[in-house]
């Protein structure tokens, strides 16, 4: 491999193609700025490859599945033949289409979009590796550098991810089968969206948790009701339950578990999914060479314009720390892309959405009551239970509520919590809500259209100021 043997200059190196190098480069192309994007894999990231949006698609066949499955009693019955090659498919094409609409958008906006391994030499200078076929080196020399290369699946001992029947959720999400017997070990969010799909699908699932409860740091009310839906719909649940290893058998694996109160277990199961969290992606890109730091967890320290140690490099999405959300990379790349072309930007939202795609949905925004009590507000709080709706009723959905929390003082709504069908919709409202500072008597006053889920948020915030026509004050 020869080191150097082309040499070119940009203004912006982006790192990384998902949905905050994207994203980034397109800004900083807006901005007249030249930019080099490079990817080592799928431009798209885990987000449009293997992540958000496979998934949403596969739930969507899992909950057309379980929908003509259950329609009995509203007369409808079906003979429900699952294909999950098929339907796998289908979630390629999708992928498939979006990838390829990035790909224009950064050809359209004049991106220098290359293919291979960005390696810092130093904190204006990078290697890129050209893998496989045609392989060889060359430079870029850059001003600025934006470090987009997100995150991967946590492995835990005893379980590797080249094992046979050992699976993250990217390679979970390209099965060509649903398995018999599925054990998904981890309730967070990747594991709830997983486990319910898969039993829709018509797997026998299992989840293994170390924690007692489904989706740490949601309240318990939020995920009470997401555990008890998956309990209806067949989901064995072993809390305070670690994964200790497994064996082959002639099926797949039995999966070797520890719970405190009633010791060893063995789990049978055709597949594993592996779902204990994300790990930033730092070690493909030599950031000790640049001069980088990153904090104890390995994740990279940035300041609020997305700024690193090294005043001209910068880093966004999961590869800069929490909240591992796509919308959240993406601000981030909207800002550092602002910030390099010398606009006064910086990461200032109030609010963050957060939503979970499970059966219901659970959506959040701003604060809870606690932790708006915590920021010393003194809080009102209005509720809207789904059962009250009429729209929830027509759609044979009821579960859950709207939650608001708002400043008594002021009215002010700081924040609140969804589980509703269709709460990754409704949290919008909310979402600009905290943003712009609105107060209880602005969405109070809002008409909300009839029949509509949304009406639910408008009663929940009447509920706030005691006068909420169809629930209980
Ligand atoms: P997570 O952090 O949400 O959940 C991991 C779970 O595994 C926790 O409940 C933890 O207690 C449990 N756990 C850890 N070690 C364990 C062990 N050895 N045995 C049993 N249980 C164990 O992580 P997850 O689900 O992998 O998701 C990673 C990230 O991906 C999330 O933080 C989120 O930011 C992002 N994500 C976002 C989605 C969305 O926005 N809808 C969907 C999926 C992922």
């Amino acid at each position: 491999m020869v080191m150097g043997d082309v040499s070119t200059k940009t203004d912006v190196l982006v790192i990384g193609a998902g949905p905050g190098g994207y994203v980034a480069a397109i800004r900083a192309a807006q901005k007249g700025l030249d930019v080099t994007l490079v990817e080592r894999t799928a431009v798209g990231g885990t987000c449009l490859n293997h992540g958000c949006i496979p998934s949403k698609a596969l739930i969507t066949g899992a909950n057309v599945a379980e929908d003509a499955r259950t329609a009995k009693n509203i007369g409808v019955s079906a003979d429900i033949d699952v294909d999950l090659d098929t339907m796998v498919d289908w979630k390629d094409g999708i992928v498939d289409q979006l990838t390829g609409g990035v790909e224009t958008l950064c050809e359209q906006n004049g991106i220098h979009l290359m293919e291979g391994l960005a390696i810092f030499a130093d904190e204006t200078t990078a290697r890129l590796i050209h893998e496989g076929e045609g392989e060889g080196s060359e430079s870029i020399d850059f001003d600025h550098a934006i470090v987009a290369t997100g995150s991967r699946p946590i492995e835990i001992p005893g379980f590797s991810f080249g094992d046979t029947h050992v699976r993250d959720s990217k390679q979970m999400l390209a099965l060509d089968s649903v398995p018999d017997e599925l054990v998904v070990i981890g309730a967070g969010y990747i594991g709830m969206e997983l486990s319910t799909a898969f039993a829709k699908l018509g797997a026998d699932v299992t989840v293994v948790e170390m924690l007692d409860h489904v989706l740490p740091g949601y309240g318990q009310d939020v995920s009470r009701i997401v555990q008890q839906r998956a309990e209806s719909l067949g989901i064995e649940f072993h809390f305070d339950c670690t994964a200790q290893g497994y064996e082959p058998d002639e099926d797949g694996v039995v999966v070797q578990t520890e719970t405190d109160s009633e010791g060893a277990a063995e789990l049978p199961a055709t597949e594993v999914l592996v779902a204990v969290g994300r790990e930033p992606v730092t070690d493909t890109v030599e950031l000790e060479a640049a001069g980088v730091e990153t904090d104890v967890d390995g994740f990279i320290v940035t300041d609020e314009q997305c700024r690193t140690s090294v005043d001209n490099i910068f880093a966004i999405g999961d590869v800069a720390g929490e909240p591992m959300l796509a919308h959240q990379a993406m601000y981030e790349g909207r800002v550092a892309a602002e910030v390099v072309a010398g606009e006064p930007a910086g990461c200032d939202a109030r609010a963050i959405p957060a939503v979970v795609f499970t059966d219901p949905e659970i959506a959040t925004v701003g604060m809870t009551e606690e932790e708006a009590t915590n920021a010393g507000f003194e809080t009102v709080t209005g509720r809207m239970p789904l059962r009250s709706s009429g729209r929830a009723l027509t759609l044979d959905d009821t579960d859950g509520f709207v939650r608001i929390v708002a400043d008594a003082d002021h009215e002010t709504i700081l924040g609140a919590q969804l589980v509703a069908p269709e709460a990754s919709e409704l949290v919008a409202e909310l979402g600009l809500a905290v943003e712009l500072g609105a107060t209880l008597t602005d969405v109070a006053g809002t008409i909300h259209a009839h029949p509509t889920l949304s009406e639910a948020v408008q009663e929940a915030v009447e509920n706030a100021l005691g006068c909420a026509i169809h629930t209980t004050n």
